[in-house]
């Protein structure tokens, strides 16, 4: 069994992780400052580190623990407040993953797994479900800095031989997904229907049913996250390759629970997609990782979940 260091871990997907992790037996160190995250979601089995990823304190945990994988989920992760604060965005995602990297390469590592984006690295993509080979044209400095975080692990993996997998999520929901940002569209949906509060859907003219979205459940990322510690390195997708459309959740939602809402719609925000979907081919073939939970099925997971937090 390894010892696993999971940046995040309080967080939706990093607890998700930890959770799989410590059930397969592995030995656990989380980092999180809490600024999203929650500490009853840190596994009571992992040794907990309250601590920011940009603090000096993280080399010392990393050369005294000396974990044989690092899982790294701690990030700002919001497109808006990229756009309005890129410095902070440089900061955590750009600063707080050199710190990692800078002690990292020195404890014989086995790999880094990075959490990426399929969302907002591609850009508008010229072809769709994108494949890996896309050119990453990211429009928003959220992207930016997480390209500039896998070529950062290419750049140690080929000077230190620090040894890397990235992988870039499509649109991540499921239960514990308490910070939803824009990509978080099924829990804020799920949210206002539990509530009975209206809904806005933003939608371009010719496509008048909203956004397309690929949606992939918490534990087929996670498992992803697990396919990657003996998979082989390299960057991949982690998408259903399906589309679904901003007015279909909503519908999906309303037949499940049997509340419907007021919805109305808007012309699409500063930089929204019109679609997006991930081809997940290189993962299946590299990986041996496939999505299992279809999307109706997740999504009644995810409303049996919001409706015990309001029992
Ligand atoms: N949720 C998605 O749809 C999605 C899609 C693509 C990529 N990702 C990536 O997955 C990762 C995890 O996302 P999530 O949805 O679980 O987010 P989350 O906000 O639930 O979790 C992030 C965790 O990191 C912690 N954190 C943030 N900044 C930190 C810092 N400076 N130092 C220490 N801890 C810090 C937070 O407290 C939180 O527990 C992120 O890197 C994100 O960019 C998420």
């Amino acid at each position: 069994m390894s010892k696993c260091l999971v940046t995040g871990g309080a967080g939706f997907i990093g607890s998700h992780l930890s959770d799989k992790l410590i059930s397969d037996g592995h030995n656990l160190v989380i980092v999180d400052n809490l600024c999203s995250g929650l500490k009853e979601q840190v596994n009571r089995a992992a040794k907990f580190y309250e601590c920011d990823i940009r603090d000096k304190k993280v080399s010392g945990i990393i050369e005294d623990e000396k974990p044989d994988y690092i899982f790294h989920f701690a990030a700002q992760m919001s497109v808006p407040f990229s756009v309005s604060d890129p410095f902070h965005d440089l900061d955590v995602n750009g600063a707080g993953l050199l710190n990692l990297l800078e002690s990292a390469k020195n404890i014989g590592l086995k790999k880094f797994i990075l959490s990426s984006t399929g969302g907002a690295i591609y850009g508008d993509a010229s072809f769709i479900p994108t494949k890996e080979t896309e050119t990453a044209r990211p429009l928003s400095p959220y992207g930016i800095t997480k390209l500039l975080s896998e070529n950062y692990l290419h750049f140690y993996k080929q000077n230190y031989g620090l040894d890397y997998c990235v992988l870039r999520y499509a649109n991540v929901y499921g239960p514990r997904q308490l910070n939803a940002h824009e990509s978080g569209v099924i829990t804020i949906f799920i949210r206002a229907v539990l509530n009975s509060s209206p809904l806005k859907i933003y939608a371009y003219p010719d496509s008048p049913s909203g956004m397309s979205r690929d949606y992939i459940y918490v534990s087929d990322v996670a498992q992803a996250n697990i396919m990657a510690m003996d998979g082989e390195s390299g960057i991949y997708n982690i998408g259903t390759g399906i589309s679904t459309k901003t007015k279909e959740l909503y519908e999906i939602i309303s037949d499940i629970t049997g509340i419907k809402v007021d919805i109305s719609f808007h012309p699409p925000r500063d930089g929204d997609i019109k679609a997006n979907a991930l081809d997940n081919s290189l993962a299946r073939q590299n990986l041996g990782w496939l999505p299992k939970v279809n999307l109706a099925e997740g999504m009644a997971k995810t409303i049996d979940y919001f409706a015990s937090l309001r029992a």
